[in-house]
């Protein structure tokens, strides 16, 4: 199974259909482990994990470390505004000291795109990228498919899935992520968004591009919407927050023209009124919060394929 993976999770790039499905079908048997009293398994006992986040996270970093633990892997966080790096150490000599400690693995979130790659040619652990600038966000993607196996009712299902990618697609690392699986998984994909948030180029991934979320809408089984990243430039990149969310954002109206039985994703944080209404993100379409779940089970087999107890 290991072989399958490698030795570091960097991105979906990597990753060919049968990973994936892999991937997909080792967290679902992980999903029970969260469910029970006591929610922990042995496998990787003695084994080290560390969170290195230079970006901040709620969810990827939580889930991560929530999902060492329950295999009994011990896990370490690393504020980095706590740490050395504040000092003036660099990545690469925060990374090899962190290494003399023998960690395992080491999960890296860094605005660099390429930054989680510097550090796996450096690095003998393994390391996962837990989100690289606009590059990727892997175990993000992969979650995001779970969740739409889960609800399709498996991941052949996954196979001409009209799947809708709305909003900064230029600046999203998900985005990315999702074309690049769910297109190495047969589904179709289309970007919409402001033509000054969708890359020139974007249809080399494998996706289409409507500029007229509308339209898009129509057509979908899946509407991902994506977060307006106002810490990047998204002020700069449409006129209003309001004229955004008419164009741009998934409400009530939009959504009536949609399939009845459409999937809503988001990655989060969301930005409530802005990309997404608040009754949609809390309706029964979305599975906002069932993606956070699966995150949990996706983590905890990345940590048992790319850690050594696929093996065991
Ligand atoms: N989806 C996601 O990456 O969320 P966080 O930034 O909270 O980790």
């Amino acid at each position: 199974m290991t072989e399958l993976l490698g030795k570091d999770l960097l991105g979906i790039e990597d990753l060919n259909r049968e990973a994936i499905v892999s991937i997909l079908d080792t967290a679902v048997s992980f999903k029970d482990v969260s469910a029970r009293e006591i929610k922990k398994v042995p496998t990787l006992r003695g084994k080290t994990v560390i969170n290195l986040f230079y970006e901040p996270s709620t969810r990827t970093r939580t889930s991560f470390e929530i999902a060492a633990k329950r295999m009994s892997a011990d896990a370490i966080n690393i504020s980095v505004a706590a740490s050395s790096v504040k000092k003036g150490e660099t990545l690469k000599d925060t990374a090899l000291n962190l290494e003399a400690m023998n960690p395992d693995c080491i999960v890296v979130r860094h605005a660099s795109s390429g930054a989680p790659h510097m550090l796996a040619e450096y690095m003998e652990c393994s390391v996962i990228n837990g989100g690289d600038g606009f590059h990727e966000h892997p175990s993000q993607a992969l979650l995001d498919i779970l969740t739409v196996s889960e609800k399709l009712g498996g991941v052949d299902k996954i196979k001409g899935v009209n799947v809708l990618i709305v909003g900064d697609v230029a600046h999203s690392r998900v985005a990315r992520s999702n074309i690049l699986g769910f297109t190495k998984l047969g589904a179709k994909v289309t970007v919409s968004g402001p033509p000054t948030m969708i890359p020139v180029g974007i249809e080399e991934l494998g996706c289409k591009v409507e500029y007229n979320m509308a339209k898009a809408i129509k057509d979908a089984d899946v509407v991902m919407m994506l977060r307006i990243q106002l810490e990047r430039q998204g002020t700069a990149l449409f006129p209003t927050a309001r004229e955004y969310a008419k164009l741009f954002g998934l409400d009530a109206l939009k959504l009536k023209s949609a399939k009845d039985d459409v999937i809503i994703l988001h990655p989060g944080p969301i930005n409530r009124g802005v990309e997404i209404a608040p009754d949609v993100a809390d309706g029964p379409w979305s599975l906002i919060l069932n993606q956070v779940t699966n995150g949990v089970a996706v983590r905890m087999a990345l940590f048992y394929m790319l850690l050594g107890g696929a093996r065991e």
